[in-house]
Formats: C-alpha cells, structure tokens, sequence
C-alpha cells in the first residue's frame, strides 16, 4: 500500500513514521511512505504558500495552486484516495481505519496555519478525517496517526493477525488486562487462572475481564453490546468477588 503525505512539514511526518514497526514495514517495501513538501511547488521565487484570508480574519490561509500542483504530482500513477486532515472532518475510529486499510494509495493532504482554500479541497478532497475533537496546529499529527494506524491493518505489517485481531476496539470491547514476569510484583499477583496452562479457561476470563473493562471504562461502548446470559454471569460473579 502507498501513502503519500502532502505537507509543508515532511521532517515531522518522516521523523516519526522512520522507525519502529512502520520503520520496518517500510523498510521490507510492505508499505511506501512518500512526503510531498507543499512548498516544492510554489509558484513564486520566495517559495511562499499563504496569504491573508478574503474578508478579514486572523492568519494566513494556504494558497490554492501550490497545494494543486502537488496534489496532481501525487496523482502522477494513478488517482488516489484523498484525505484532507481536519478538526471538520469525521472523527477517525476503528471501522473507518479497517476501510482506509482496503485502498490501494492514499494520500493524505495536511493544512498548517488557518488551513487551505476550500476550492482547491472542493476539487481534490474525497474524505476530510478528524482525529478527535481538539485543535492541532497542524494536520501532521493527524496524519501520521491515520498512517500508523491503517498501517498495522495490512498484512505483514504485525507479525500475525492475532496481534489485533483481539485487541481493543476490534470487536467492540477493550482488551482484557494483561500481565507480564514477574508473577508478584509489590505483592500483587497475576491472577491464577492465567499460570495454569488451561486455555479455554484462560479464554473464558479473559472474554469476561475485557467485558468488564469495557463496562468501567467505556460505558459508551458497553451499552452497545449484545451480551450473553452466560456472559452476564461471569460478569456479576466477577463483579461480586472484587
Ligand atoms: N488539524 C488540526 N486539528 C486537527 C484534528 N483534530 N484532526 C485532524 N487534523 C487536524
């Protein structure tokens, strides 16, 4: 999969997405990260790319012809998917990351200042993405975070599946508390269940433990689900007992 990432800031995006697990997967060619610098496609000899917003307001507005240059330079292979990253745009979340996963080349266009002028997104922009209702100071956070996250959706990336497949959000519940050595740490115990080698029972705890963090930490999410009889009975033993 492709990404590539139009910003006036290609430093920040490489710095953070150059190493680690998105480090490798571009390095095994899993994943093509390439940054376009909005300013390399400027029209004019100072390389400026903003100017003052039409009928007042405060800071500079990102101009329409270098954002369009660089946008048809990202097209040059073949039209990608068009993200424009923004606090308007739909809050990103775990669904939409598993869609993003499925596109062939996406190409995410990060506004700085007060933003770009909305007719150069009217023509390129087949998404705009929030990542949370907050402001940033710029889309490159937000960027790397949609390049993270719909990164580890491709195979390859994880060493396998299971790695997200039962992990938060996947399924619409957060994931069970987990333990690593050693097993008392300041006199706290890792519970039984998870030492004794017995893994349907380890499975059950575990569904019953992540039902239960769902329920304490996100109610939100918890009203959602359908439970089980049985499940709700593991849960209020477990409840009663603690
Ligand atoms: N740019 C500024 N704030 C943002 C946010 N919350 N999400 C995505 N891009 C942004």
């Amino acid at each position: 999969m492709k990404f590539t990432i139009m910003t006036l800031f290609p430093d920040q995006v490489k710095n953070f997405l150059s190493e680690s697990i998105i480090g490798r997967a571009s390095d095994k060619g899993i994943i093509d990260i390439e940054c376009l610098n909005i300013r390399d496609f400027a029209d004019n000899e100072y390389s400026k790319v903003d100017d003052t917003l039409y009928g007042g307001g405060t800071g500079m507005l990102m101009e329409c012809e270098p954002v369009w240059r660089c946008y048809q330079k990202a097209c040059e292979k073949g039209k990608p998917y068009v993200i424009y990253v923004s606090p308007k745009g739909n809050v990103l979340d775990q669904k939409k990351v598993i869609e993003l996963s499925k596109k062939d080349h996406l190409c995410i266009i990060c506004g700085h200042y007060e933003g770009i002028d909305s007719r150069v997104l009217s023509k390129t922009v087949d998404e705009e993405i929030s990542i949370g209702d907050y402001v940033l100071t710029g889309g490159e956070i937000a960027s790397v975070v949609i390049v993270d996250s719909v990164s580890r959706m491709i195979e390859g990336v994880l060493p396998n599946s299971d790695a997200y497949t039962n992990e938060s959000h996947m399924n619409g519940t957060l994931e069970p508390p987990q333990y690593t050595k050693p097993r008392v740490w300041q006199g706290m115990e890792v519970p039984e269940v998870l030492l004794n080698g017995n893994q349907a029972e380890i499975d059950s705890y575990n569904r019953t433990m992540s039902l239960i963090e769902t329920m304490d930490k996100r109610p939100d999410m918890f009203d959602k689900l359908q439970i089980s009889a049985e499940d709700w009975q593991k849960v209020l033993a477990k409840k009663k007992q603690n």
